[in-house]
C-alpha cells in the first residue's frame, strides 16, 4: 500500500496552497480530486485577494503572474440608490486577480502527486496514527496509507461528513437570495469595483483584467439561470447602478453566466483525530466582501506550518490549529455577513429597516474611523 506523509482531499485553492507549502518543506503528499483538472479550472470565482494572500503565493514561489496581471487596488466604490462615492483604503490595498489563475498558477507548480478523478474516497481511522484513504480510479479500487488527511474538499466534500455529527458544532445561515453573475470580455465600467445597494436589489461591478469584466445581481435564490438573456441582465444591471455608471456600461455577449447561493456556515472543530478542515470544507461566507479564498489561504498556512512541526515530531501546532483558525474565520464571518446585510435587499426588514441600512452607509461614507474600520477588514486583518 502506498504511504504518504499528508493525504489531501480536494485540489481547489486550498488544497493545492498546502500541498504546495508542504512539498517546499519536504513532506510527502498525494492529493485526490473528484474532478479532473480541467473541469476545476473552469470554475469561476471571485478574485481579490488580501496582502496576506499576496504574501503566501509569493511565499510558495507561484506570485510571479499574479504581479504581472494581477491589478492592484486602493480603493472601492460603493453606492446606495445611486448616490455613488468612493471609499480609499488608505495605508492597505488589495490584489485583483482571479481565482481560476491563483488555482492554475499553483497546479503549475506541483511537483508531487495529484490524483484527479478519484472516486468514492473514503476516510478510514481517523483516531489512530495510521489513517487510511480509499478511492476508485482508472476502474481500480485503491488505498493509500498517511500519516495526517487534509479535508480541503469544500461544502459539499466527504471530509466534513466523515466526522462524527455528534462532536461537530455547526453554525449556519442561509440566504433567500443568490448572485447572477455574468462574465464579459469587455474592458470594466471603472478602475475599481462598485458594490451598489439599490432597492430592486444589490449589485457588483467587478473585474479580472483590463478587457475582462465579472458583474452580479442579487435575484431570488430560486431564479433560473436560463431565464435571463443578455440583454435582461445588462437591463437590470444598469437600473441598479448609477446613471452616470450604467451610461459608461460597455455590455457584450456573456462567456459564463451562473447563480451562486449565498451562505454563511462553520462547523467547529476543525480537527478530528489525525482529519484536518481547511477552506470550504469548514467554512463558508457569503461572497460579499470576497473573503473565501483569503480565509481558504489562512487556514492553509497555518495547517501547512502545524503539519510540518507533526512531521517533525512536534504536537503543538496540530493541537492549537482549530483554535487558532477559528479566531480569523469567525472575523471573516462578521464582515461578510455585515456587508451581506448592508448592500442587500430584505423584504422582511420593512422601511424601517432600509432606513437604517442608509443610516449605516451613510456613517460609513461620513465617519473616518467607519472608513478606517471598513478598509481594515476589507484590505484584511493581520494573522
Ligand atoms: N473527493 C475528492 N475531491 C472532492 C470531493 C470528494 N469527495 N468533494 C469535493 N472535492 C473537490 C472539489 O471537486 C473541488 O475541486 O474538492 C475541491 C474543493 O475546492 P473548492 O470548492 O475550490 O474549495 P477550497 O479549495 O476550500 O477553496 C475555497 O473556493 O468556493 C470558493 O469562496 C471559496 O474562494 C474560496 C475557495
Ligand atoms: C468577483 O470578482 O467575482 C468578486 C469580487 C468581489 C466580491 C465578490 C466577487 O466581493
Amino acid at each position: 500500500m502506498r504511504h504518504t506523509q499528508v493525504a489531501i482531499i480536494g485540489s481547489g485553492p486550498a488544497g493545492l496552497m498546502l500541498g504546495r507549502l508542504l512539498e517546499l518543506q519536504g513532506i510527502d503528499t498525494v492529493i485526490l480530486e473528484r474532478k479532473s483538472a480541467d473541469y476545476v479550472l473552469g470554475r469561476i470565482r471571485a478574485g481579490v485577494l488580501e496582502q496576506g494572500s499576496v504574501d503566501l503565493l509569493d511565499a510558495a514561489g507561484v506570485g510571479a503572474r499574479m504581479h504581472t496581471a494581477g491589478l492592484v487596488h486602493t480603493g472601492v466604490h460603493l453606492s446606495f440608490d445611486g448616490d455613488h462615492q468612493r471609499v480609499d483604503f488608505g495605508d492597505c490595498k488589495v490584489m485583483v486577480y482571479g481565482q481560476t489563475e491563483v488555482t492554475r498558477d499553483l497546479m503549475q507548480a506541483r511537483r508531487s502527486e495529484s490524483i484527479y478523478q478519484a472516486e468514492d474516497v473514503g476516510l478510514h481511522d481517523l483516531d489512530s496514527t495510521r489513517p487510511r484513504v480509499t478511492y476508485r480510479h482508472g476502474g481500480a479500487t485503491h488505498e493509500l496509507s498517511c500519516d495526517f488527511i487534509a479535508g480541503c474538499d469544500g461544502f459539499h466534500g466527504v471530509s466534513r461528513a466523515s466526522i462524527p455529527a455528534e462532536t461537530l458544532r455547526l453554525y449556519e445561515r442561509v440566504y433567500d437570495f443568490g448572485w447572477l453573475g455574468l462574465l464579459v470580455d469587455r474592458p470594466p465600467v471603472a478602475d475599481e469595483l462598485i458594490y451598489a445597494h439599490h432597492e430592486r436589489g444589490f449589485a457588483l461591478c467587478s473585474m479580472r483584467s483590463r478587457t475582462r469584466s465579472r458583474y452580479y445581481v442579487q435575484v431570488p435564490v430560486a431564479e433560473k439561470v436560463e431565464d435571463w438573456s443578455d440583454d435582461r441582465f445588462w437591463d437590470e444591471l444598469r437600473l441598479r447602478l448609477n446613471p452616470d455608471i450604467a451610461a459608461a456600461l460597455q455590455t457584450g455577449p456573456a462567456i459564463e453566466k451562473s447563480i451562486a447561493p449565498l451562505r454563511s456556515f462553520v462547523a467547529e472543530p476543525l480537527r478530528h483525530g489525525r482529519l484536518f478542515l481547511a477552506g470550504d470544507a469548514a467554512h463558508i461566507v457569503p461572497p460579499t466582501g470576497a473573503k473565501g479564498l483569503n480565509l481558504a489561504m489562512g487556514d492553509v498556512k497555518l495547517l501547512s506550518e502545524a503539519l510540518t512541526s507533526a512531521c517533525r515530531g512536534s504536537t503543538t501546532g496540530i493541537d492549537n490549529y482549530s483554535a487558532e483558525a477559528l479566531k480569523r474565520i469567525w472575523r471573516a464571518e462578521r464582515f461578510s455577513w455585515w456587508m451581506t446585510s448592508l448592500m442587500h435587499t430584505f423584504p422582511e426588514i420593512g422601511p424601517f429597516g432600509r432606513r437604517i441600512q442608509r443610516a449605516e452607509f451613510d456613517h460609513l461614507l461620513s465617519s473616518d474611523a467607519a472608513r478606517r474600520s471598513f478598509a481594515e477588514s476589507y484590505c484584511g486583518l493581520p494573522g
